[in-house]
C-alpha cells in the first residue's frame, strides 16, 4: 500500500490508552512505517521536535495538555509547525472535529479505528506531505536558479553598458581629435602661405621706402602735384604706420600659429600610441584652447593663471588622453569659478581673483612626476567628495555636464598610465586636483 518514496516514514503515535496504541502501533508496523509513542503532551512535542516524524496522530483527551493545545503549540512551533496532523476522534464527535481542524489538523480518524482507513488517510498524508517537500525543494532551486540566472544578466548588462560607455567614450575623442587635428591642418596651409608672402611684401616695402629716400634725395624739388598729394597721405606719418600694422601683422600670425600649434598638440591623432612627451606643453596648450573660457563676463571676472613648472622629464603617456586629463580638470575648475560666483550674490563676498594655479613636481621618492591643478572656487562638500569619481555623478544641471569627466580622468590615469589621482578639497577655500604619473 506504501509508497517506496516514504516507505521510510516516521509516525509519532500520541494516546495515553494502551489499547488504543497497541491497535494502531499494529497496524503501522504491518505497513512499515517506522513507530514513535507518546502518552501525554507535553512529551510528544519534546519528541516532534527531536524527531521530527513525517506525521502525529494524536489523541485529544489525554492527561496534562490536551490534544488541541498540543496541537496548537506543534503549530506555533518552528521546528514542527510543518508536521501533519491527525486527530483521533470518537465517530460521532463533531465539535472535536471541527475544533480539531481549526487549530491546524490535517485530517481525523475515528474510533473505534478499522485498520484499514487509519492505514488509507495515513498514506494519503504522508504522499500529501512527501509531493509538498518536494514541490518546496523544487521551488527552492528555481529561486536559486533565478538568482544565478539574475545576478549573470545583470553582470552581462552592466559589462554591456561599460563597453557601449568605452565604445563612445573612445568615438566621441577619436572623431573630436580628428576634427581637431584636421582644423589645424587647414589653417596651417593658408597661414603658410600668409606669412611667406608677408616677408616676401616686407622685403617688397622696404625696397620701395628705400627707392622714395633715393627719389626725395635726388628731386628735392618735386612738382605741386607731387607735394599736394605728400601732404595729402601724410608721407612720414603713413611710412610710421606701415611699420606699426607689419609688427600688428606679425603678432597676429604667431599667435594663430601658437592656437593651431596647441590645437595639433590637444588633439594628436595618434592616440593609440604611447609616446615620450613634455607635460607642460600639454598643460599649455590646454590652456590655450580653455582661454575662451577663462575670459570674465558680468558674473565673474577673469580667470587667473599662475604656473609653477619644475624642470620635468619626457614621460611616456598616451598623448591624446593625457590632454583629455587636462581639459577635464580644468573645465571643472572653470565650471567651480562660475558656480561660486553665481552663489555669492552679494557683492564683495566672492573671492577677490579667480585663480587657477597649475604646478608641477615630483612625488618622495621621486618615482612619478606630480601635476597640481587647483583652484580658489566653492571646494566640495565632505560628503560628495567619495562620489566625484563615480561615473555619473554631477552636481550641475547645466547641458553637456555627464558627470563622467573624473571617472574618465580616473581611468586614464590609474588605469592606462598606472598613475594616481586624489582630489583635496576644503569647503568655502578651493579644490585640487593632484595627478601622479610614473617615470619610466
Ligand atoms: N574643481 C572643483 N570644484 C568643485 N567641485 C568639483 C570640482 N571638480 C569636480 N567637482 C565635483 O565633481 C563632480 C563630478 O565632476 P565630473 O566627473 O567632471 O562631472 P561633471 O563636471 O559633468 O559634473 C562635479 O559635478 C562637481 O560637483
Ligand atoms: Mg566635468
Amino acid at each position: 500500500m506504501n509508497t517506496s518514496e516514504f516507505s521510510q516514514a516516521v509516525i509519532l503515535v500520541v494516546d495515553d490508552n494502551p489499547t488504543n496504541l497497541k491497535v494502531l502501533c499494529g497496524a503501522i508496523a504491518a505497513a512499515g512505517w517506522e513507530i514513535l509513542v507518546a502518552t501525554d503532551g507535553e512529551s510528544a512535542i519534546e519528541q516532534a521536535e527531536y524527531a521530527h516524524p513525517d506525521l502525529i496522530l494524536l489523541d485529544i483527551m489525554m492527561p496534562g495538555i490536551d490534544g488541541f493545545e498540543t496541537c496548537q503549540r506543534l503549530k506555533a512551533n518552528p521546528d514542527t509547525h510543518d508536521i501533519p496532523i491527525l486527530f483521533m476522534t470518537a465517530l460521532s464527535d463533531t465539535v472535536d472535529k471541527v475544533r480539531g481542524l481549526s487549530t491546524g489538523a490535517v485530517d481525523y480518524i475515528t474510533k473505534p479505528f478499522q485498520t484499514e482507513e487509519v492505514l488509507a488517510r495515513v498514506n494519503v498524508h504522508l504522499k500529501l506531505r512527501y509531493l509538498s517537500k518536494k514541490l518546496e525543494r523544487q521551488n527552492q532551486e528555481l529561486e536559486l536558479r533565478v538568482q544565478e540566472r539574475t545576478a549573470e544578466l545583470a553582470e552581462a548588462l552592466e559589462n554591456l553598458k561599460q563597453s557601449q560607455l568605452q565604445t563612445v567614450k573612445n568615438e566621441k575623442m577619436s572623431s573630436l581629435g580628428e576634427l581637431v587635428a584636421g582644423i589645424a591642418h587647414e589653417i596651417n596651409n593658408p597661414l603658410g602661405l600668409v606669412i611667406g608672402n608677408l616677408e616676401l611684401m616686407n622685403d617688397y616695402i622696404s625696397d620701395f621706402f628705400e627707392h622714395l629716400q633715393l627719389y626725395q634725395h635726388h628731386y628735392s624739388q618735386p612738382t605741386q602735384d607731387i607735394i599736394k598729394h605728400a601732404k595729402k597721405i601724410d608721407v612720414e606719418q603713413t611710412i610710421e604706420d606701415i611699420n606699426d600694422s607689419k609688427s600688428s601683422i606679425k603678432i597676429g600670425l604667431e599667435r594663430i600659429a601658437k592656437v593651431s600649434n596647441s590645437l595639433r598638440t590637444f588633439a594628436n591623432p595618434d592616440i593609440s600610441r604611447k609616446e615620450y612627451i613634455d607635460i607642460h606643453e600639454c598643460l599649455d596648450s590646454t590652456l590655450i584652447i580653455l582661454k575662451h573660457r577663462m575670459k570674465g563676463n558680468e558674473k565673474r571676472a577673469d580667470v587667473q593663471v599662475r604656473k609653477d613648472y619644475e624642470q620635468l622629464p619626457y614621460v611616456e603617456c598616451y598623448p591624446g588622453e593625457i590632454n583629455q586629463v587636462f581639459m577635464n580638470v580644468m573645465t571643472n575648475a572653470i565650471e567651480a569659478f562660475e558656480q561660486f560666483n553665481e552663489d555669492c550674490t552679494n557683492p564683495g563676498e566672492g573671492i577677490e581673483e579667480n585663480l587657477l594655479t597649475c604646478s608641477t613636481g615630483y612625488n618622495e621618492d621621486m618615482s612619478h612626476i606630480t601635476i597640481s591643478i587647483k583652484d580658489n572656487a566653492g571646494g566640495i562638500k565632505p560628503e560628495l567628495e567619495d562620489k566625484i569619481f563615480e561615473q555619473f555623478f554631477t552636481t550641475k544641471q547645466g547641458n553637456g555636464n555627464t558627470g563622467l569627466g573624473l571617472s574618465i580622468t580616473q581611468e586614464i590615469v590609474e588605469e592606462r598610465h598606472q598613475g594616481k589621482v586624489k582630489c583635496i578639497s576644503q569647503l568655502g577655500e578651493g579644490t585640487e586636483l593632484i595627478i601622479e604619473l610614473p617615470i619610466t
